[in-house]
């Protein structure tokens, strides 16, 4: 497990890499004040980026395909009088299950929660919560199905 308080970009925070885990190349991890955890044996991979300011929490064998971006936080906007870059940022937080499967190039938005084994298509913008074994794609994502069917279907198939 490798732990640390420092992120390389002066905002302080919290890294905790639980053990197993891959760290693919080009992969930047900022908690910008706020805490990345990532549990053990999952996978991220090649030129992600994981930011930390509301907190982000990465399950246990959860796999992250490339360039996907997971932003908890977002810039505040309602004042016009003001640049954005000074107003207050909002931050609710991310929380993605164990045994997820997020694909390549994807944007987890602030205060998603994504469900144990879900799986996450290619390109999907997740602007709301995925439901545990959801399969969703899409922007904004949507769940087309449930792998709790895939397992049905599959026992089915193994028993005739
Ligand atoms: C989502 C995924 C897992 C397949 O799920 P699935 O439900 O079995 O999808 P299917 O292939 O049966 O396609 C179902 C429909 O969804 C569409 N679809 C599949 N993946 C999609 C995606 N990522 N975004 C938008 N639409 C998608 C298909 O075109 C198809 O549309 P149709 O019904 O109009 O023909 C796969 O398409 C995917 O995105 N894999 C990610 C691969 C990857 O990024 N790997 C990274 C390395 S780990």
């Amino acid at each position: 497990m490798l732990q640390t308080d420092s992120d390389g970009y002066s905002f302080g925070g919290r890294i905790l890499v639980s053990d197993g885990v891959v760290i693919s190349d080009g992969v930047i991890i900022a908690p910008y004040g706020g805490s990345i955890e990532i549990g053990a044996r999952a996978y991220i991979g090649p030129y992600c980026v994981l930011y930390g300011h509301g907190g982000l929490a990465i399950g246990r064998n959860t796999m992250i395909g490339a360039h996907t971006v997971i932003v908890p936080a977002n810039h505040g906007f309602a004042r016009i009088d003001v640049p954005m870059n000074v107003q207050p940022l909002t931050q609710k937080g991310i929380h993605i299950g164990e045994d997820v499967w997020i694909g390549a190039g994807c944007k987890i938005l602030d205060g998603v929660s994504i469900g144990k084994g879900a799986v996450i298509g290619a390109g999907s913008v997740v602007s709301q919560d995925i439901d545990a074994y959801g399969i969703a794609h899409g922007v904004p994502a949507a769940i087309v199905r449930s792998r709790e069917k895939t397992q049905e279907d599959y026992s089915l198939s193994r028993n005739r």
